[in-house]
């Protein structure tokens, strides 16, 4: 099979890094790609969201499968419009249509879907940009904390989370003005879900689902969770919290009705779904879906994913994933993201990486390659340094012995990542 994979992260290095190990793949494409994924294969200069040059793309090299690994190209409708080429009707293509990928596009839609399918999920109220009176009452009416939600895409930073009514309705002012755009012109404000999170991630070819395995990721810059969100400083899996209890309530209150639901409401969908939840007591409710994998979660779950995950995609596009079974290694992993000085703020690229350890699981996060072959940073999150081992406590000194052998100026990571599971 002939790959061709979207993306140019940790994530999409993770990914390749895997499907460079299956049998069934003879040649594999990343797009853009960094010079992680150059290692897993042949980087192509293009870009996820041109979408004519992704199609002429898989004409000229007879590209079998497309995997899409961020969101912005899905919820743009990439599966839509290389499914509407005449001449590529037999492509497979990992990743929802633009119908799907609205669970992750809307956060109106995702809530509403929800209530209607009766997922668990906080309780909510949406408003658009002339409703701004009745959102600012709303804020008047009920107690703090408050949860508010832009509700489109926003990189991550489209929810602000606060004690005080007074930065509540600023909020609320900022995003109608248009401080996140577009995404921001209608908002979900929603009450405030106190519990540990996690993820859980599934394959779905619209009928069967296989669960992947769950990760848990940090999200603050500083340790003990302080400081601004960033994309995710860190990550580990399994989670020793999540027995089989709560799974079994995950599955029979969260993924199956999602599918079910998706199916109800006539959305196809095959890829991946990524349930960010959160623990309340002993039950788990939704805080949010994404239509992609999560990263660094990848970075820790494709390690320990068990089997060939190129066949597990193709059953999940030809529709016949209830053939394929798919394991998890008894290993623990965590990985350690090591980011630019000043991340999630304004930071300085092309700073050159003068050192990196010579063996272990090094996923290229952010990183370019200079004229004269130097290795240099090139994003906020720069490498994700993973390790398995037999234990927390084991895995969690190698990723920490990796992370400390890279230098470049400013690079900085947190030191608790996985000390609250030990
Ligand atoms: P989201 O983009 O919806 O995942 O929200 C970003 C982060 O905000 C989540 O990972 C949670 O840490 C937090 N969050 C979102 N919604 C809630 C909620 N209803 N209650 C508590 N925390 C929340
Ligand atoms: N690490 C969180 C995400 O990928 O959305």
């Amino acid at each position: 099979m002939r790959v061709l994979l979207l993306g140019s992260g940790g994530r999409e290095h993770a990914i390749a890094w895997k499907l460079a190990r299956s049998p069934l793949l003879s040649a594999l494409f990343i797009a853009p790609g960094n010079p992680g994924t150059r290692q897993c294969g042949t980087n192509v200069p293009l870009s996820p969201l041109d979408f004519e040059a992704v199609a002429d793309f898989c004409r000229q090299e007879a590209i079998g499968l497309v995997i899409v690994g961020p969101e912005e190209p899905l919820v743009k409708g990439i599966r839509d419009y290389l499914h509407a080429c005449p001449d590529l009707e037999q492509l497979l293509i990992c990743g929802p249509g633009a119908s799907g990928a609205r669970l992750e596009g809307s956060k109106a839609f995702a809530k509403d879907f929800m209530t209607r399918h009766h997922i668990p999920t906080a309780a909510y109220c949406e408003f658009d940009s002339s409703e701004s009176a009745q959102a600012l009452a709303w804020l008047e009416q009920n107690p703090p904390p408050y949860v508010i939600k832009a509700d489109g895409l926003a990189a991550g930073k489209g929810v602000v989370i606060t004690s005080s009514r007074a930065e509540a309705a600023n909020t609320v002012r900022e995003m109608f003005d248009g401080r996140f755009g577009a995404a921001g012109h209608k908002i979900v404000l929603e009450s405030f879900l106190d519990g540990i999170e996690f993820s859980v991630f599934v394959l779905t070819d619209g009928n069967t689902s296989r669960v992947l395995p769950s990760a848990k990721d940090y999200k603050r810059i500083g340790d003990a969770d302080t400081g601004p969100n960033t994309g995710g400083m860190g990550a580990v899996s399994p989670l020793p919290f999540l027995d089989d209890e709560l799974m079994a309530k995950v599955r029979s209150r969260i993924i199956d009705p999602t599918i079910a639901g998706l199916a109800h409401d006539g959305i196809p969908y095959q890829g991946f779904i990524f349930f960010g939840l959160i623990r309340v007591g002993q039950d788990p409710f939704v805080i949010e879906y994404n239509c992609r994998m999560g990263d660094p979660e990848t970075e820790v779950v494709m390690p320990r994913l068990e089997g060939d995950l190129l066949e597990l995609l193709l059953a999940t596009c030809q529709g016949h994933l209830d053939r394929v079974t798919c394991g998890e290694s008894s290993e623990t992993a965590m990985t350690v993201m090591v980011v630019s000085g000043g991340y999630p703020g304004a930071y300085t690229r092309d700073i050159p990486i003068t050192s990196l350890p010579e063996s272990g699981l090094l996923f290229h996060a952010g990183t370019t390659l200079t004229e004269n072959g130097q290795l240099a940073t090139a994003g906020g999150r720069v490498l994700a340094c993973t390790a398995l081992g037999p234990d927390l406590h084991a895995c969690r000194t190698a990723a920490y012995a990796l992370a400390g052998q890279i230098r470049f100026e400013g690079a900085y990571y947190r030191s608790d990542i996985g000390q609250d599971l030990l």
